[in-house]
């Protein structure tokens, strides 16, 4: 579990030194000056010295770890290739402006068109979630896996996207609908920890409209090693090279999703 080979000359990706380097971003989250250093981006959308911080500390530690994986993170122009670790150095920024203690650092790693490692961590909680594709996910090391609800006995996310307000009507027919048919609906406000929790069947099932490929690849692989399905609104793959739409649930309520999702559009 603490090493995998990647690369053709099959180098190793030393999982128990990537946790630990998750892990040192500690000090930065809970630094108040960093913290209360923020910066708009656009409407609605912020950005902390924390993110810029461990966002420049993350890529050059990486670096020094693994010259030859490249990087694509949220603070920087950066795009997808072939073997580059994908950052959101924190997930759940206005969160942590409002020190509502749910923020993360996640990291994913993708190769051969597919992502093979991810971790999210959440100081608050000290959890940190892990997964390795084919070799399951695990919180704290513990192996996870989604629930079976159906839909009427499932919590649901809504990703609103707080800076798209032109979405909010269809949004929440969207919602409305589902609201009608599950349990009950949250608002947790990171997408990577949403994506963790349906993965340990805390919630079932998750969308949002607009999301980028740092909010959700590391947790996608969790939730697709727990067990549960992760696509696009029309029922593809996920891009991962740009923003779109995003479904994940435990599994067997995704048809349903979908079909609520088609009809209210
Ligand atoms: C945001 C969070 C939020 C989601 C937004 C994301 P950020 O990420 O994941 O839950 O609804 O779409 O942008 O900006 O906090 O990294
Ligand atoms: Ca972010």
């Amino acid at each position: 579990m603490l090493a995998f080979l990647w690369g053709k000359r099959g180098n190793k990706l030393d999982i128990k030194k990537i946790v630990k380097l998750v892990h040192s971003t500690r000090k930065f989250i809970f630094d108040e000056q960093l913290r209360s250093n923020v910066k708009v981006k656009g409407p609605q959308d912020y950005v902390t010295a924390v993110d810029l911080t461990i966002s420049n500390y993350l890529k050059t530690e990486l670096h020094k770890l693994y010259p030859d994986i490249a990087f694509m993170c949220e603070e920087e122009s950066t795009v997808l290739c072939d073997k580059c670790w994908i950052l959101d150095p924190i997930d759940g920024t206005t969160n942590l402006i409002f020190d509502y203690k749910m923020s993360t650092v996640s990291l994913a790693l993708y190769q051969n068109n597919c992502v093979t490692f991810g971790i999210v961590y959440n100081p608050f909680s000290r959890e940190t979630f892990l997964a390795l594709k084919g070799k399951g996910a695990y919180v704290n090391g513990k192996k996870i896996t989604v629930n079976k609800h159906s839909l009427n006995e499932s919590i649901i996310e809504f990703g609103l996207g707080a800076s798209h307000k032109e979405f909010a009507d269809s949004n929440f027919a969207i919602a409305k609908e589902i609201f009608k048919q599950c349990l009950d609906i949250r608002r947790v406000g990171s997408a990577a920890i949403t994506l963790c929790y349906i993965a340990c069947g805390r919630l079932d099932g998750y969308l949002e409209k607009n999301i980028h490929p740092w909010d959700y690849a590391a947790g996608m692989l969790m939730i697709q090693e727990a067990g549960g399905f992760v696509t696009t609104w029309d029922n593809l793959p996920m891009p991962l090279n740009d923003a779109g739409t995003i479904l994940a649930t435990n599994g067997l309520i995704h048809n349903g999703l979908i079909n609520i999702i088609a009809k209210n559009i």
